[in-house]
């Protein structure tokens, strides 16, 4: 047997694979992705070579996570539940898909990952890899053993000669953390009292809006068919784009979030999100849809928004439901074209200008100057009259005031 491990070279995922390698008799093979995580995946490579892997997969995915993931699910302006902006939920479909294609050219029958038992990620893996490859088997370590503590973990390390220097020579954090280019979570220790605010240190992405500068950062953002091609004028690769707003974003204190959120597997959780990039796209793609949709348009998409958002939450991004509402959304996109000028200022995103050659905004018939142009005021009297024909029966029939 031969299973596709989803390694991030960390002290978990090490235990994995020697705990696969001896459950299991089987070979490991190892994928470790740079998804813009701020950490160097190279040296997964010797941690792996340790520990007897002989096919090890070592692949930058930067470019293909925001050009295919993040920005397709901008375009549609995902917030799951109001607040979070699924910087974990939408990388998991990409691993999962390059999971099963490892699988596929290495002659591997299952995969495998370090989500634990009482979370999203597991199902986002697996719904994806199903998806993908119907007959794959699936280990999730994390559901079968009982090593679920760190001194469980270090007492296996010691018994199968698993190196931990790496572990004990980084300075361990004690949250659940999960870091991409669109954002770094954490989960656990302290936050799991919602009542108990995290301390400062915790966030490493950005300043506090406190401590960010007084004077404020201005930026043009060009949206081309609804994704930022360039940068003051400067054009730049998706992933480019991305990692320059984090810093931008980060440097002006813009994109913390505290929040509780419901678990796909039914339990509430409280976690910390820090998101400077994806805060700021959001915030400007609503401004240069904002003079290029239609009003229905924009509308139909705000209303198809939070099932898509469930559905990247929940682990679908692989389904027919998510494809049908992407290719909607993206139709939509096409007039999406012209620059936003934003203000970032302590925490703010200012949106403070927006043009397009697609704009529908048009000066001579909004304003309250002029009368000669495509709107008759007249006309209103009319429009407003059998609007409210309905509501005038029904009030006949005394059902005005109750
Ligand atoms: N709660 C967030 C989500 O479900 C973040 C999960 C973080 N994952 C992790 N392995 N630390 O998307
Ligand atoms: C995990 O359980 O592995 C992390 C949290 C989550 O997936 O929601």
């Amino acid at each position: 047997q031969k299973v596709v491990l989803a390694y991030s070279g960390g002290l978990d995922t090490s235990v994995i694979v020697k705990w696969l390698q001896e459950t299991y008799n089987c070979e490991v093979v190892t994928f470790t992705a740079d998804l813009g995580q701020g950490e160097e995946v190279e040296p997964a490579r010797a941690k792996a070579e340790a520990l007897g892997v002989k096919e090890i997969y070592i692949e930058d995915l930067r470019e293909t996570f925001v050009r295919d993931y993040v920005f397709p699910m901008f375009r549609a302006n995902a917030i799951y539940e109001g607040e979070y902006l699924l910087g974990t939920s939408i990388a998991r479909p990409l691993i999962a898909r390059r999971l099963v294609e490892i699988a596929n050219e290495t002659g591997a029958d299952a995969i495998s990952h370090g989500a634990t038992g009482k979370g999203n990620d597991q199902v986002r893996f697996e719904l994806g890899a199903y998806a993908l490859k119907p007959g794959i088997q699936v280990i999730a370590p994390w559901r079968e053993w009982d090593l679920n503590s760190r001194e469980k973990l270090m007492e296996y390390c010691e018994q199968h000669g698993i190196e931990v220097d790496y572990a004990k020579n980084k300075k361990k954090s004690p949250y659940s953390m999960d870091a991409n280019l669109l954002h770094i979570s954490y989960e656990g220790g302290v936050l799991e009292d919602p009542w108990t605010e995290c301390e400062e240190e915790m966030w490493r992405w950005s300043v506090s809006p406190e401590q960010a500068p007084n004077d404020a950062t201005y930026i043009d953002l060009t949206y081309t068919k609804g994704d930022i091609t360039a940068i003051d004028g400067k054009e730049m690769a998706a992933h480019e784009v991305l990692e320059y707003l984090n810093k931008v974003g980060g440097a002006n204190g813009i994109g913390r979030l505290d929040i509780v959120e419901n678990r796909y597997v039914g339990m509430k959780s409280r976690g910390c999100y820090e998101t400077p990039g994806g805060t700021i796209m959001m915030r400007a793609h609503r401004a240069i849809e904002s003079i290029t949709l239609d009003r229905e348009a924009a509308h139909l998409k705000d209303e198809m928004m939070p099932k898509y958002a469930e559905l990247v939450y929940n682990g679908y991004w692989w389904s027919p439901e998510r494809r049908m509402l992407q290719a909607a959304i993206d139709e939509s996109q096409k007039v999406v074209n012209g620059v936003v000028r934003l203000k970032l200022y302590k925490g703010n995103v200012i949106v403070v200008g927006r043009q397009s050659e697609d704009s529908l905004f048009d000066a001579s018939i909004a304003t309250f100057e002029d009368d000669a142009g495509a709107y008759d005021q007249k006309d209103a009297a009319g429009f407003i009259k059998l609007n409210s024909l309905r509501l005038r029966i029904a009030a006949s029939k005394g059902r005005g005031i109750e």
